[in-house]
């Protein structure tokens, strides 16, 4: 007789098996080098494979090791990471191969308590790295993972809650093949994308499906049950285009703030029931020290971030006659520039948006 107990002791071997067979060719795969699994396992932190494809490609094309990354400039990591989304990511990795460098010889540390030190690593990393990189027996419990073991056990609690996830990482944990820890991990990773995906799983084609309890309960759509979702809340702000002398004004926020290091057109927050010229004005006024006029709309431009939405309007924007000069008082730098020189400067995707559109339709230049 097949009992429960034999058939999840099979788990492992059919889900090594099936991975033997369907494994998918993802370009970090080819690099046995620790490097490589790092910066992978940073970049697809909130990012899905397809879109960290190219960027891992042009990435260690650029640093194609530690030392090549810890002697680049801010700028120059950032300019790489544009368009990846969670800047302070790119900066972590650039701090982190430094201290790499300075405490370890250049080389990654293997145990996870060392690696847990450095910046942008936490227990998830942590535990990708060990396990990808170093063969250690450790879980890098992601959404793959907690899916699908929330389906073959038909895990009736919200994820998010302590209780669940500590019963995750148990299951988890106590199928792992000793030794193997890479391939399971990421066998698991791959069932998560291509069959046991979070909607329409193919579980025909599932090596696992003897022993899943949600498949045999009829509750497979039903599981993971997601935690309640938060209502995010939605921003306007506004941005100034500030012309000046044919040039136009880019401001360098603070490494401490979300999109930390990033160029941007400065401005900021509307207030409840605040004109949008008047928020410009007195932003303006606030972080550079400067008079502007308000001019013409330039765009409308919508972001989505991890908290928050907004709904961002730039203007094209003159310095008041009597105006003093833009000063840095909340960032770390202003530059003066052409629609063309922003290329050079990193920026967030909003940002980007502007300096695109300032580029293809033609900057209005101003003889002041
Ligand atoms: N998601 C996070 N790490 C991954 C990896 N190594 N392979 C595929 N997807 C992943």
């Amino acid at each position: 007789m097949d009992t429960s107990q034999n058939v999840y002791s099979k788990l492992a071997d059919n889900l090594l098996a099936w991975y033997a067979q369907n494994r998918r060719a993802l370009p970090w795969r080819d690099h046995p080098d620790p490097y490589a699994v790092w910066i992978s396992e940073i970049m697809l932190q909130q990012t899905r494979v397809e879109s960290v494809r190219p960027y891992f490609e042009r990435w260690m094309a650029h640093f194609p090791n530690l030392a090549t990354l810890a002697a680049a400039s801010k700028e120059e990591v950032l300019r790489l990471w544009e368009g990846l989304g969670y800047y302070s990511r790119a900066l972590h990795l650039h701090r982190a191969a430094q201290i790499i460098c300075e405490r370890y010889d250049g080389q990654l540390p293997h145990s996870q308590s060392e690696l847990l030190q450095l910046p942008g690593i936490g227990p998830y990393t942590a535990a990708a790295i060990a396990a990808l990189a170093f063969g250690q027996d450790a879980i890098a419990l992601d959404g793959n993972l907690k899916r699908i073991f929330a389906r073959l056990f038909d895990v009736d609690t919200p994820l998010g809650n302590a209780q669940t996830e500590k019963c995750l990482r148990a299951l988890t944990q106590a199928h792992l093949p000793h030794g193997k820890a890479g391939d399971y991990n990421q066998a698991l990773m791959d069932l998560g994308a291509l069959v046991c995906t979070p909607k329409n799983p193919q579980c025909e084609r599932c090596p696992l499906q003897q022993g899943c309890l949600a498949l045999a309960r009829n509750t497979v759509h039903l599981r993971p049950v997601r935690p309640l979702k938060k209502r995010i809340p939605h921003y306007d702000v506004v941005a100034a285009v500030v012309m000046h002398k044919q040039h136009l004004l880019l401001a360098r926020r603070a490494e401490d703030r979300l999109l930390g290091g990033l160029w941007e057109f400065p401005g900021g927050k509307v207030r409840p029931k605040e004109p949008f010229e008047h928020a410009l004005q007195r932003e303006i006024r606030e972080e550079l020290g400067a008079e502007i006029e308000v001019g013409a709309p330039l765009g409308t431009y919508r972001h989505a971030f991890t908290h928050f939405r907004i709904t961002l309007r730039a203007y094209l924007c003159r310095l008041q006659a009597n105006s003093p000069l833009p000063q840095a008082l909340e960032h770390t730098a202003l530059a003066w520039v052409t629609p063309t020189d922003c290329a050079a400067y990193p920026m967030g995707k909003v940002d980007r948006q502007i300096a695109t559109h300032l580029l293809e339709e033609g900057f209005p230049l101003v003889s002041d």
